[in-house]
């Protein structure tokens, strides 16, 4: 097998694996969904799960803002969606407040103090496979918590304690599980013993309508009310954490915890037509890709190809490929390494990576690429998207990386550490086996915070708030957001209709273009005669988007994608 049919299986494998963990077992194709979704007058929050958007919501209800409602919303994953909720883990957050003054917090992990560049290879050099993605050596040190605690000081405005108390109760009290919930907990349970060197709290057979408790997890949020966010990271539940990782032969040290800080940064801003998009910055790939990807097809008359047609996907494909080439050798994290941000952002860089398309052939990614780099980044990611009644926004992305992240779980603690390690390059540097030295941007470095393809995203539409966007999905979460964006300011689609029609990804390598099911196989012929190499299959699914759009009389529309169990709430 060669290494791009690897590849190719590879992503196929991880998109069917996203399916089946994801899709419930209700009668719901994609294309059928609602065309509109759920209507609020003034203030709504859409996101994986309906506890955790019920509980955003009666903050907002309560007088809360958008900040506040973020606090509470992210609290009540960790205990309703604990496959990607996450105070083990870390994130990104996009705002753009009632004035109009935007900006973005970044508590993505970090790699710990003793990490080294070669630590996921064998004496040969080689990986070692899963070193990366399974166990304690792939857990960075989590920044959710430090997250949380920088948005209550700069733009909370209720106490704390209100907006953790309903995760508490709803931790205690527990919740009901849904198909894919049991199922998935299930299917990791011997994953989850191999990870822990023992039993945990959730190895035991799960069926939907189970009611799930996680009484120490309450216990840490408690103590986390109490004591501050200092709880998380030198109090007891640090320890509880360091302790844990340590048995298991992890290096996250309570220094490491210590020096953990989250940071404000300038989204990424950018003009498309009469809109302005305001996106994460790196050490996201997100907003800079998004914004390449918007500069590339604005030539282009994009209504008239017809949406999803064989044209649209070939510009579409032609883009992408040119701009995860460029993801893959350029981007890291800002603080260890120069991007050049002028030239990637420019016009006039994006429109000469283009000359060289056509609509008669596929561009093949060798002739496109600096070096031949995998990309591969897992599905268990969370969004979600809050609108207040004051008119502030925020859009959040954030993740374990892989499903339940390390599996490691904090049994104390009652929650699961991320495997965000593997989002760094195991192999950097080394031309022979990734290509060029274009992963050296996102080698493994002491305290470096990894490459992400969150892409949490704020639509203005001349001036005025339009639309709050995001996904998870891995690297397919950059085509997801820019088409999800594109089916609304360009083929005129409400946010649900917008959210549940099909999508399709390329990322460069593999050099393929991937599709949702519901895609006219006929288009695939004649996209194969041009020397492209569509893939598809009955248990595909890309992203799986909580989006809110503000109509034109005002009030708001949720798109809560019909992939997953995801729901709007509002009033
Ligand atoms: N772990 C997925 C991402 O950050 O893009």
């Amino acid at each position: 097998m060669n290494r791009n049919t690897k590849r190719s299986l590879l992503l196929v494998t991880a998109l069917s694996c996203f399916l089946m963990l994801f899709t419930q077992c209700k009668d719901v194709k994609i294309e059928d969904a609602v065309k509109r979704g759920k209507l609020a007058d003034s203030a709504m929050v859409v996101s994986a799960r309906q506890e955790a958007s019920a509980i955003g919501a009666s903050i907002l209800k309560k007088g809360g803002n958008a900040f506040d409602a973020m606090i509470a919303t992210d609290l009540s994953l960790t205990v309703s969606y604990p496959v990607a909720g996450n105070i083990g883990g870390g994130g990104f957050m996009v705002f753009r407040d009632h004035k109009g003054k935007t900006g973005s917090l970044d508590f993505r992990e970090k790699a710990p103090l003793k990490a080294h560049r070669d630590m996921y290879l064998d004496e040969n050099g080689e990986i070692i496979p899963n070193k990366s993605r399974f166990g304690a050596l792939a857990i960075g040190v989590p920044g959710t918590v430090a997250g949380l605690f920088k948005v209550h000081e700069k733009y909370g405005s209720l106490p704390f304690a209100d907006l953790i108390n309903p995760a508490i109760e709803l931790a205690k009290n527990g919740f009901v599980l849904t198909s894919g919930q049991a199922r998935r907990l299930n299917y990791y349970r011997d994953d989850f013993r191999k990870a822990n060197g023992d039993k945990i709290y959730l190895d035991k057979e799960w069926f939907e309508g189970d009611t799930l408790k996680n009484p120490n997890l309450a216990s840490t949020f408690e103590r986390i009310r109490d004591n501050g966010r200092d709880e998380f990271y030198s109090g007891t539940t640090a320890n509880m954490i360091v302790n844990h990782i340590n048995k298991l032969g992890g290096i996250i040290s309570l220094q490491d915890l210590n020096k953990y800080s989250a940071v404000w940064r300038n989204p990424i801003e950018f003009n498309y037509k009469s809109y302005t998009m305001i996106s994460m910055p790196p050490p996201s790939s997100g907003g800079i890709c998004l914004e390449q990807l918007f500069k590339s097809i604005e030539p282009f008359e994009i209504k008239g190809l017809g949406h999803n047609s064989e044209k649209y996907v070939q510009l579409l494909t032609e883009t992408e490929r040119r701009v995860y080439a460029d993801r893959a050798f350029f981007l890291g994290d800002p603080d260890f390494v120069t991007i050049p941000l002028d030239t990637l952002r420019s016009k006039t860089y994006n429109e000469r990576r283009m000359s060289s398309f056509s609509w008669d052939n596929a561009t093949p990614s060798s002739e496109v690429s600096h070096g031949d780099i995998e990309i591969i980044e897992s599905d268990q990611t969370t969004h979600y998207s809050i609108v207040d009644s004051y008119g502030n926004a925020v859009a959040v992305t954030t993740t374990l990386n892989g499903a339940y992240g390390s599996k490691v779980y904090v049994e104390e603690g009652g929650f699961f550490l991320n495997n965000e390690m593997d989002d760094l390059s195991a192999k950097a540097g080394i031309p022979n086996m990734f290509g060029l030295i274009g992963a050296e941007a996102n080698a493994i470095e002491p305290e470096k915070r990894m490459l992400s393809s969150m892409t949490p995203t704020i639509v203005e539409k001349d001036g005025e708030l339009l639309m709050v966007v995001g996904s998870p999905g891995g690297s397919t979460i950059i085509t997801t957001v820019f088409q999800t964006i594109l089916n609304v300011i360009e083929f005129d689609m409400g946010m649900s209709e917008a959210v549940s029609s099909s999508r399709f990804h390329h990322q460069w390598l593999p050099d393929e273009i991937v599709f949702e099911r519901t895609f006219d196989t006929l288009a695939f012929q004649n996209l194969r005669a041009k020397g492209y190499n569509p893939r598809s299959g009955e248990s595909l699914i890309i992203g799986k988007v909580d989006a809110i759009l503000v109509l034109s009389d005002g009030k708001l529309e949720g798109g809560a994608d019909q992939r997953g169990d995801d729901a709007a709430e509002g009033f």
